[in-house]
Parts: C-alpha cells; sequence; structure tokens
C-alpha cells in the first residue's frame, strides 16, 4: 500500500481550489501540506478493518521502510460512537508479533491489546467492544512486549476518537482535516542508510530512545491551511521518549478545551502546554487574524532532550489562514466535570518506579559520551548509585526556556568507573532494569487485584531518580489528586490516564468499570516506551 491510500490532502487542496484569492506561490513554496489521517467510521454491521504492514515513506528526498495501520506510516483515525459495538477486525501482516492496544479506552482486560493481546506474523485478531465513555481523543499502538518502543518508532500509531450527544451539542470546529486537525507528533533519528535508526541499549534504557527530527503526521515542518476564525487542534505526544512544550510561534494563546479522557469543564487559557508522552491535549487557536504562525516545540528540561536540535524551538507545522471563514465555536461552558469524590477511607496503593542504580550510570556515561556534560545537565548525579536522591538544587522556573549550564552539577560519582558503556563487556541485564515495586515487569503474574467498581487512591513514586516517568494506567480514565506534590494545573485537573511522576510523588483516584483477567491483565506503566520494554511496567486483574 501507498502513503496516498491513507493520507487524505484533499481537504486543504479543495479549500485551495474553491478559493482561488490565497495567494498560491506562497502555497507552493517548499513546506509539505500537512497529511490528515483518513476518518474512518465503523461500517453498516460495526466494522472496522485495521492491517499492521510495512511500507516505503519518503524522508528528506528517501524511501524508508516504515510500519503503519492500513498504510506505510501512522494510520486512519477511527471514530466511534458512545454505547455503539464495534468490531475491528486486526491483520498482522508484519513480520513480527505485534498487539493494537487502545490507549485510553475503558473495555475489559480481553479487548485491550495489552502485552498478553499477541497477533502472530500473518494471523488475525477480532475484538469487539461498547465505548460507554464519554467523548475524548484516544490512539492505538502496538504493546509487544520489550518491542513496543521498536514498534511505535517505526510509525505504529493511529487515533481514535468517540463521540457523544455532549461533545455534539457544542459548536466546536469539527470540520475533519480542515478547522478539526489532528497533530501527531514524534520525534526520530534515521541512520546513514536513511531507515530510522531505532536502539534499545543502556542509553535508551536509561533515558528513552529520542531523535533529531521533529515530524506532525509524519512530515517535517508541513503547512497546514486553515479558515479563518478558531482552528480546533486534537493534539498527541506520540514520542517514544520526549516530553514536548508546546506553544505559538507569535505566543497567541491556546484554549485547552480536552485532555485525555475528554472536555474540561471550561476551557483553559495557556501560552505554553507541556505534554507527556502517550497524553492527549484538545486545544482551540483563534486565527481569524489572518496571520500565519507556527505551532513550536520549546526547549524541556528532561534529561537528554536538550541535546541539539532541541536546545532550541523546534517548529511543529506552519498554519496559514486563508480567506474562508470556520463556523466553529469556543463555548464558555464545555462539559459537566464531577467534583473529585472525597478519599479519606479509600484504598491506598502504592508504587514504587525505580530503575538499576547501573543502568542509571551506564545510561548516563554514555549519554555524556555521546552529546556531552550538556546532555546530562538538570541532573544530580552525587549520589548516584544509592537509590534515594536528593532533588537538584535548581529553581526549575529558571531554566525553562533557556539552555542549562552544567555548572552546580555533580557528576562525582561518574565516567570514572571500569563499566563504560559500549565496551561490550559489560554483561547486564537492561530488559531487567527498570522496575515498579523492586520488580521487572512478569508477563505471568500479574502483581494485584482490584475490586470492579470500586475507588482506589493509587501513590506513585519516583522519589528514587531523576527521571521524567509519564505513568500510565489501562482500563480508566483517572482524576489527579496531587502531581509531583502538587495540585494539578487546571487543564490537568479533567480525565486523564497519564500522570506525571517526575522525581516525586503523585497520587490519582482510579476506578475500573470493567474486568481483567490474569490471562488478558490490564497494565500499568512508564509510557517512557524503553522503560516500559525494559521493566517498568505491571499487570493487574480486576475482578
Ligand atoms: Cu499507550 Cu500501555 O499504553
Ligand atoms: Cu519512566
Amino acid at each position: 500500500m501507498h502513503r496516498r491510500d491513507f493520507l487524505k490532502y484533499s481537504a486543504a487542496l479543495g479549500a485551495l481550489s474553491a478559493f482561488p484569492l490565497i495567494n498560491r506561490a506562497a502555497f507552493a513554496a517548499a513546506r509539505p501540506v500537512l497529511p490528515i489521517p483518513t476518518l474512518i467510521e465503523p461500517d453498516a454491521e460495526g466494522r472496522i478493518r485495521l492491517a499492521a504492514q510495512a511500507g516505503k515513506t519518503a524522508f528528506a528526498g528517501k524511501p524508508v521502510t516504515t510500519w503503519g495501520y492500513n498504510g506505510a506510516l501512522l494510520g486512519p483515525a477511527l471514530r466511534l460512537q458512545q454505547g455503539k459495538n464495534v468490531t475491528v477486525d486486526i491483520h498482522n501482516a508484519l513480520p513480527e508479533a505485534t498487539t493494537v492496544h487502545w490507549h485510553g479506552l475503558e473495555i475489559p482486560g480481553e479487548v485491550d491489546g495489552g502485552p498478553h493481546g499477541v497477533i502472530a506474523p500473518g494471523a488475525k485478531r477480532r475484538v469487539s467492544f461498547t465505548p460507554q465513555q464519554r467523548a475524548a481523543t484516544c490512539w492505538f499502538h502496538p504493546h509487544e512486549h520489550g518491542k513496543t518502543g521498536a514498534q511505535v518508532a517505526k510509525g505504529l500509531a493511529g487515533l481514535l476518537m468517540i463521540e457523544d450527544n455532549e461533545l455534539r451539542a457544542l459548536m466546536l470546529p469539527q470540520k475533519w482535516g480542515v478547522d478539526d486537525v489532528p497533530l501527531i507528533i514524534q520525534d526520530k533519528r534515521f541512520g546513514a542508510d536513511g531507515e530510522i535508526d531505532y536502539r534499545l541499549d543502556v542509553m535508551s534504557a536509561a533515558v528513552g530512545w529520542f531523535g533529531d527530527t521533529l515530524l506532525c503526521n509524519g512530515a517535517r515542518y508541513p503547512q497546514h491551511t486553515a479558515p479563518r476564525g478558531w482552528l480546533r487542534l486534537r493534539l498527541l505526544n506520540g514520542c517514544n521518549a520526549r516530553s514536548l512544550t508546546l506553544a505559538a510561534s507569535d505566543n497567541r494563546p491556546l484554549y485547552v478545551i480536552g485532555s485525555d479522557g475528554g472536555l474540561l469543564g471550561e476551557p483553559v487559557k495557556l501560552t505554553e502546554l507541556p505534554m507527556l508522552m502517550g497524553e492527549r491535549f484538545e486545544v482551540l487557536v483563534q486565527i481569524s487574524d489572518n496571520k500565519p504562525f507556527d505551532i513550536i516545540a520549546l526547549p524541556v528540561t528532561q534529561i537528554g532532550m536538550n541535546v541539539a536540535p532541541f536546545d532550541k524551538p523546534q517548529p511543529v507545522v506552519r498554519i496559514q489562514p486563508v480567506n474562508v471563514f470556520s463556523t466553529g465555536t469556543l463555548p464558555d461552558a464545555l462539559a459537566a466535570m464531577p467534583v473529585v469524590p472525597a478519599t479519606d477511607g479509600v484504598f491506598e496503593r502504592r508504587l514504587e518506579l525505580t530503575m538499576d542504580p547501573m543502568l542509571d550510570m551506564l545510561g548516563m556515561q554514555a549519554l555524556e559520551k555521546k552529546y556531552g556534560k550538556q546532555a546530562t545537565a538538570g541532573m544530580d548525579h552525587g549520589a548516584m548509585g544509592h537509590g534515594q536522591r536528593p532533588m537538584p538544587a535548581m529553581d526549575h522556573s529558571q531554566m525553562h526556556h533557556g539552555a542549562q549550564g552544567a555548572s552546580g552539577m555533580h557528576h562525582g560519582a561518574m565516567g570514572h568507573g571500569s563499566l563504560a558503556a559500549g565496551d561490550g563487556k559489560t554483561a547486564f541485564d537492561i530488559m531487567n532494569a527498570n522496575k515498579i515495586n523492586g520488580k521487572a515487569f512478569d508477563m505471568n503474574t500479574p502483581a494485584f487485584n482490584v475490586a470492579r467498581g470500586r475507588y482506589e487512591r493509587w501513590v506513585i513514586s519516583g522519589e528514587g531518580d531523576m527521571m521524567l516517568h509519564p505513568f500510565h494506567i489501562h482500563g480508566t480514565q483517572f482524576r489527579i489528586l496531587s502531581e509531583n506534590g502538587k495540585p494539578p494545573a487546571p487543564h490537568r485537573s479533567g480525565w486523564k490516564d497519564t500522570v506525571s511522576v517526575d522525581g516525586a510523588r503523585s497520587e490519582v483516584l482510579v476506578r475500573f468499570d470493567h474486568t481483567a483477567s490474569p490471562q488478558q491483565a490490564y497494565m500499568a506503566h512508564c509510557h517512557l516506551l524503553e522503560h516500559e520494554d525494559t521493566g517498568m511496567m505491571l499487570g493487574f486483574t480486576v475482578s
């Protein structure tokens, strides 16, 4: 299959030919058109067909092997209706086993597509479910244990949207690919041969696999022509390991209307929107001033992610308003947002995220060796290898936009060991080096059982290291009670399936309305995919 079979450029091109007033010359400039994933809905029988397959995608003019659903890269956007059953026929046309996980969906473990939902190469799997949850923008991606990072890096990811009556009653922009625009943002690295250069080694197991090229819907710095008025962006941080802070290049406000699991109570106006890996936010941007601008990714403080070119803002997509008017509006009130129930007496469960100190040390050494000391700026390595470390004496607010100097960092225990990474002599099991409650992921042993329909307070701690762990839980949309010791920001106070655990402790209030058996357990894990693949995941059951 070819790229054109699933990426539809017609919406943008249609707007162009219908309104010849705009400057075609400007449009024809080098910038690629933003690819829009094909919108697909269940057919009359409620069926959707998905094929995971290999193909070729052109990057920098060279054909590169990529993987996608129903095409060569990424996948279609599936639109489902609340309360309506869907049956998805999945065909694995890849040369290796995969699974299809529905990230953010509250559906039973048997159809959740976690690591137990394996589809052998050439095999098919049929899953059927009825989304009962509220309208939301979710996504689907592989979850083959130990291979998730590699398979996502190759291109497997697609959007899944649920609609309900509450959403339909709002007059939000809703012309797919015109004023309702998905932006799947991912970084990639290409090797000397031009192919995607994915590696799971000590460095990526410690800090994650990151690239030097930012892509939006699979294209580098594309352009989207949009009608004047309100533009709705459905943002997905689809990176393996990179957190993103998004902004408009001219600092115009982003009005956040929805988070992972649905609409917020009311819009939240921001000029910078941090997004963790796996998170979605929907924002509205006012573009009636007819001025082009970019959505950009600002530098972040996450370890390794300030390596060039990400030490400077990177363009994601150019937004080019055209002389057509969109009719969507930004309502003052969005959705009914229930108050968080009182948590006294609620069962508390503790999850402690840890990295093997050896991996931490080898990973940092490898990172510094490859990219210089600058790459580990922000880390305090003084107490390395001894588990609990103090917070670095550094004010994060001062680090926000600027490049960070390595001054004041303590690298005392580093770079002098005999276990230099990459010497090939270190026998170290990276596949089990990341842990939750002292254990690396065990496919055969669920860590605990949760009573269905009962609230639990999960206290997730990452106090043992200075890494960012975006923690994701299957089978639920939860509410954040506290995030890294602070009350959640307003736009993170609605329905979420991922919470930041960043050298501190975060608390979420979860409830599971469906069951999950030991054979098809739900997962809870770090969504830095290399941490997940190397053990920072657990399975649990709901009954
Ligand atoms: Cu987005 Cu368990 O995954
Ligand atoms: Cu992690």
